[in-house]
């Protein structure tokens, strides 16, 4: 039994797993009230809230999972990358735990809870292609194992969930952003607004969201922004939002398509598979979307349940299992948390300009 932490944004979460992938406990505190009235996450809040929760949840996770601490046989938390003061809420906490009972203690990479998910809910052998796209992340990866990863393609400037996000917020949703826009989009038409598709058609594998905010703050200032009294608009934030999940879910596709013949090519796989992970990966239409585009290249879809692709403690604590499984004992207690943590180190940088590892 393998005890996960995760507090690198604004769930406290904790879960019990084990080692041959039964999700025994999945037990996760939305701070989501605490951030919604400034508008977003702020880091200082975020870090109380997990203090004040995270004792509660973890005894929540062993009394669902019906066990005691000392049956826990290890424990992981998020060790990054995240907002630092969160990470070591859960990081201080794991190794609290390690100590006393004796057991090892696993800091483990966020992205690579989210990247070995589908191996927990889908069984998919490595190597496989991910595109991960979350509040912070847009890549498309070939996940090789643990640890060994190769960046095929990251964002230049905001990451898919932001570009929900913000948009949500110029749109007066308010959060959590993605779901809103999802179920806002689910009475508009997709074709009423022509919204950019950054890179399309440009070579190589990287992504562009900032434009699509840009074009979605013109598009509502000009055609959704109330009018003076007496005047109507024909367009609705419903359609702007349908538009904008139709862009994100294209983007998102044609790019995925591109590392679909890279890895083709740089991998002997006969049926590869094509995973999606990370929050954004919850949303209806870029599921399909990526579904089709894996059909038509011959790669096998998998897209973990909505709940396990949005921020959980079962990935962790699944991740420090698929560590174990190839001969990891563990790290240090004076794991340092890191609040920048790629994937693949050796990544060359994009050339542009606010460039995200
Ligand atoms: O993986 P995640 O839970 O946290 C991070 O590690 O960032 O991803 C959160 C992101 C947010 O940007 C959120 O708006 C987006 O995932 N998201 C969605 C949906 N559910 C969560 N975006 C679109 N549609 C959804 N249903
Ligand atoms: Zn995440």
């Amino acid at each position: 039994m393998f005890l996960g932490i995760e507090t690198s944004c604004d769930e406290t979460a904790a879960a019990v797993v084990s080692t041959d992938g039964q999700i025994c406990a999945n037990i996760i505190a939305s701070q989501i009230d605490d951030h919604a009235r400034h508008g977003g996450v702020v880091p200082e809040v975020a870090a109380r809230a997990h203090l004040t929760l995270i004792d509660e949840v973890i005894e929540k996770a062993l009394a669902e999972a019906g066990i005691r601490m000392g049956d826990i046989s290890a424990v992981a938390a998020t060790g990054g990358p995240g907002l630092i003061g969160g990470v070591l809420v859960g990081t201080v906490t794991a190794k609290a735990i390690a100590l006393g009972g004796d057991i090892p203690f696993y800091g483990v990479n966020h992205l690579e809870g989210h990247a070995l998910t589908a191996r927990l809910t889908g069984n998919v052998p490595f190597p496989y292609l991910m595109l991960l796209v979350s509040g912070g992340h847009t890549q498309l990866l070939a996940v090789r194992g643990p640890g060994d990863y190769i960046r095929y393609g990251t964002t230049l400037d905001d990451a898919a969930g932001e570009a929900f996000d913000k948009s949500a917020q110029i749109l007066g949703l308010g959060m959590p952003g993605g779901p809103r826009i999802e179920a806002a989009a689910r009475n508009g038409n997709d074709q009423a607004f022509v919204l950019p598709r950054p890179l399309e058609n440009k070579p190589g594998c990287h992504f562009s969201f900032s434009g699509m905010k840009t074009a979605i703050r013109t598009a509502y200032h000009n055609d959704i922004a109330p009018l003076p009294e007496g005047e109507e608009r024909n367009a609705s934030v419903a359609d702007l939002a349908a538009s904008l999940e139709r862009a994100i879910a294209d983007s998102l596709g044609s790019r995925s398509e591109r590392a679909m013949r890279r890895f083709a090519e740089d991998h002997d796989v006969a049926r590869p598979a094509f995973v999606v992970a990370g929050g954004v990966g919850a949303n209806a239409k870029v599921r399909s979307r990526l579904e089709e585009v894996a059909e038509k290249r011959g790669f096998a879809f998998h897209a973990p349940p909505p709940g396990l692709c949005t921020d959980n403690a079962v990935m962790i604590a699944w991740a420090a299992i698929e560590r174990q499984k190839a001969g990891d004992a563990g790290d240090e207690l004076d794991f340092t948390p890191r609040p920048r943590w790629p994937l693949d180190p050796d990544a060359v940088p994009p050339a542009g300009r606010g460039v995200r590892t």
